[in-house]
């Protein structure tokens, strides 16, 4: 097992790392499970998959699984979910000294983590994620929020978890695509600031998401020791520093709304995408050989994941993808953030960036 430590100031936590960590969840709290009853937040399908690993492995040591089981998807980070988990965690009498769990993946996290923000003006919890893009980012660095109609994730606070168990066994049950999905973002930290992960991916990524265990636990700690790095060093997202985590992101958001936030295209698949596309974006600039962007590109088409947006059959040009871009939250006076690579292992955050550039670049990529 690693374990890596997230050393921000005041509230440092560990993010554990193995396989089959669910079965001894309790002996890892170390003492943060204070009663009985152990207020538990999960979906339908994660509660029908390992909700008896997690009761079993409570009952070891004398505790009661409470369970709060949400339906699948984005639709539960809404605010009639957030209400109705608020007010049953005040029915379990959850106490600010309390640890909340949150098993399943970034949905489960994002919105378990929120409600635990407000709860009593704060309460604890305990991120347990069980996807790989849960592992990798979302259950990693406090970020947590909910949608509204007006956006995603656009109503949230920054509220660190007390530990994060990833256990690795949970990706052997996850569906191909949506480990793919997940692997998107291990590429990320190689892409945005580590030459060498990059190349280790290309050498081991495809055995890794075969099932490999000692590369499986490579990636997701190596993902994890990274962001904990970035989130330690600009934990609110003000020093530019955290932003360079939405490599990917605002291309990717772009293709996500067009496609209806749907099962049409997963986030990890978007950020794949966008990833190509900001390199793509990078070396029409001259700042990184085109080479280095299609490396990029056949790197995803690989390992099976879409890497051109031509693929996607989108009925629309450039400029309807820029008009979705317009919408993010990222956007900052009237301004709209970049994130560029000057290398593989090297992204940075370009401000000057146009969007009728954008919009002819894009409308060249619908077409290649
Ligand atoms: N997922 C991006 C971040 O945590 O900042």
């Amino acid at each position: 097992m690693a374990v890596i430590p997230v050393d921000i100031a005041g509230r440092p936590y560990e993010v554990h790392v193995g396989a089959g960590l669910l079965a001894e969840l309790v002996p890892l709290c170390a003492g943060r499970l204070r009663k009985r009853r152990v207020p538990v937040v999960t979906d339908a399908n994660v509660h029908a998959r390992w909700g008896t690993v997690v009761e079993n492995a409570l009952h070891a040591h004398g505790h009661e699984a409470a369970w709060r089981i949400l339906p699948p998807g984005e639709v539960s980070k809404s605010w009639e979910q957030l209400a109705a988990t608020v007010d049953w965690l005040l029915a379990e009498e959850v106490e600010r000294g309390d640890h909340v769990l949150a098993l399943g993946g970034g949905v489960i996290g994002d919105l378990t983590g929120f409600a635990a923000s407000i709860l009593k003006r704060g309460c604890h919890f305990i991120q347990i994620p069980t996807t790989l893009l849960a592992q990798v980012d979302s259950s990693v660095g406090g970020k947590t929020a909910i949608n509204t109609p007006a956006g995603k994730n656009l109503v949230g606070a920054f509220h660190q978890p007390s530990l994060v168990l990833a256990d690795l066994a949970v990706l052997d049950s996850l569906p191909r695509r949506e480990l793919l999905a997940g692997y998107a973002e291990v590429v990320k930290y190689g892409l945005l600031g580590d030459a060498d992960f990059f190349r280790w991916c290309q050498a081991h990524g495809a055995a890794m998401l075969a099932g490999d265990a000692r590369s499986r636990e490579y990636a997701v700690s190596h993902s994890v020791a990274a962001k904990a790095r970035i989130v330690k060093a600009d934990e609110r997202e003000t020093l530019g520093l955290r932003a360079l985590l939405n490599l990917g992101h605002t291309f990717g958001h772009a293709l996500e709304a067009q496609t209806g936030f749907s099962d049409r295209l997963l986030h990890g698949e978007g950020v794949a995408l966008g990833m190509v596309l900001a390199a793509r974006f990078s070396a029409r600039r001259g700042l990184i050989p085109a080479a280095s962007a299609e490396a990029i590109a056949s790197h995803f088409a690989e390992v099976g994941m879409a890497s051109e947006i031509a693929s996607l059959g989108l009925d629309c040009d450039g400029q309807a993808l820029v008009a979705h871009m317009l919408h993010d939250k990222k956007m900052d006076a009237g301004t709209l953030p970049f994130i560029l690579l000057k290398s593989i292992g090297e992204a940075f955050l370009a401000k000057d960036v146009d969007l009728g550039e954008v919009a002819v670049f894009l409308d060249g990529e619908l077409a290649r």
